[in-house]
């Protein structure tokens, strides 16, 4: 007999409040103080609050229909992690993680490994303002990598920051990203051009885990 459908959705919910790790629906991985893991409907709804801000929107310009204003972006920053169905992302060119932090039962933010401009592979991201500017930056970027080159199977991934972003600039490296030249100018979801800082971090033996691989690498 299956279970009726509350207990089956609370069944659900415990599944995903459990899962630490990558199985063939979902990534999963801890990095510092954020379990890093595939967002689910309502996280990712969470985590895109976070970034919608104004102080984040100049740096991220995304285009008006994704920016979740007040008062739904206060109420979508209180989604609990692990809750939610589950989700398939719209952009088949990117690989997203949330970044939970179980221990305020907050979504902290979000960060992808999606095609760049060139359709090489990129990373980047975002905090939730609660979570900025006390250094956690380093460990979101840190997870990029992680997903990167430990979960996708990826020797080298790029990122780019525009230039006087410093607290961008400033995280990447410190998760051990160089920068290098690249392109001068890149654009953003809303059109708006903007000149670039880029970096990039290699690995000699990248590995792939049992997670939903990044289709469009092939
Ligand atoms: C970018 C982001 C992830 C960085 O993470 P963070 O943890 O908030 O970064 P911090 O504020 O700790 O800054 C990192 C470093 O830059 C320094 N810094 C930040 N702003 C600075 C400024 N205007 N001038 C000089 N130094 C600055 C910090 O002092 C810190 O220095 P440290 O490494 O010596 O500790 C986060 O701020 C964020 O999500 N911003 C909004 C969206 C965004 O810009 N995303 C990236 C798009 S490319």
């Amino acid at each position: 007999m299956s279970a009726p459908p509350l207990l089956s959705r609370l069944t659900r919910r415990g599944r995903l409040m459990a899962k630490r790790r990558c199985d063939r629906r979902a990534h999963a991985f801890t990095l510092g103080r954020f379990l890093f893991r595939t967002p689910t409907a309502w996280e990712y709804a969470a985590a895109v609050a976070g970034g919608s801000d104004p102080a984040a929107q100049r740096w991220l310009g995304w285009l008006p229909g994704s920016v979740v204003a007040e008062p739904m972006r206060g109420e979508a920053l209180r989604v609990v992690p692990g809750t939610g169905p589950e989700w398939t992302t719209p952009d088949p060119h990117s690989v997203d993680v949330v970044a939970l932090d179980l221990v305020a039962g907050r979504c902290a933010g979000l960060v992808s490994v999606h095609a760049g401009e060139d359709g090489g592979p990129e990373t980047g991201g975002y905090l939730a303002p609660a979570y900025r500017g006390r250094g956690l930056g380093r460990e979101l970027f840190a997870a990029g990598l992680a997903l990167a080159h430990e979960h996708l199977g990826l020797t080298s991934v790029r990122a780019g920051a525009e230039i006087g972003n410093v607290a961008s600039g400033r995280s990447l490296e410190a998760a051990g990203l160089r920068r290098v030249a690249g392109p001068p100018r890149y654009t953003l979801p809303d059109g708006r051009t903007c000149e670039a800082w880029w970096y990039r971090h290699d690995v000699p033996w990248p590995d792939r885990c049992g997670g939903p691989p990044a289709k469009w690498l092939g």
